[in-house]
């Protein structure tokens, strides 16, 4: 098991989140610049927002580390675990839309090129605020509230959320997001 702290160790998904989110950023430009990407890239990037940001990353903090907090009074609505729930939500929808015209774009649909790059867009235009806002507001608060006990819990908690996911799955997911940065560096 590993030896970081709950925060810690989701600080450090929100460092392998950011770089898949800077690689959309480059793709929704190269694909309105010029209208067309490898799809695989595309479904890469809406498969790792569904299973590692959301089922696993989401998942760490939704089922466990919000709870764990409002049981240590941190209020369950309003600032900031309410808005950042509320975030989650805008970026599920946003990743169903992509999921959904990646899948049409592939099919053949140029149509749904517009609703590609307007997805991508939308995710690079939450996520680096979301991330943020956990990383220097809600983190610090939760390593305040929460104590060895509650942390060592947490820590299990999350490892099962891995198991559940696949650690396979988890791991090819991060060698993913550095081999997009990597594709992206060399195309620069
Ligand atoms: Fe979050
Ligand atoms: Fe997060």
């Amino acid at each position: 098991m590993t030896d970081k702290t709950p925060t810690e160790i989701l600080e450090k998904e929100h460092r392998i989140i950011e770089k898949v989110v800077g690689a959309m950023a480059a793709i929704a430009e190269t694909l309105e610049q010029e209208g067309h990407v490898e799809i695989d890239t595309l479904r890469d990037m809406a498969a790792f927002m569904v299973t590692y940001a959301d089922q696993s990353h989401h998942g760490k903090e939704e089922i466990h580390l919000f709870p764990a907090l409002e049981r240590k009074g941190v209020p369950s609505r309003g600032c900031p675990v309410g808005a950042l729930l509320q975030e989650h939500k805008a970026g599920r929808a946003l990743v169903a839309t992509l999921t959904e015209a990646v899948n049409q774009f592939a099919g053949g649909d140029e149509s749904k090129r517009d609703t590609v790059i307007s997805s991508l867009r939308g995710l690079v235009a939450l996520y680096p605020a979301h991330i943020w806002k956990e990383d220097y507001l809600l983190f610090p608060m939760a390593n305040k509230v929460l104590s060895p006990d509650d942390q060592a819990e947490l820590r299990e908690r999350f490892e099962a959320i891995e198991v559940s996911v696949g650690r396979d799955t988890h791991d090819r997911f991060e060698q993913l997001a550095e081999r997009l940065v990597a594709a992206l560096r060399s195309r620069s």
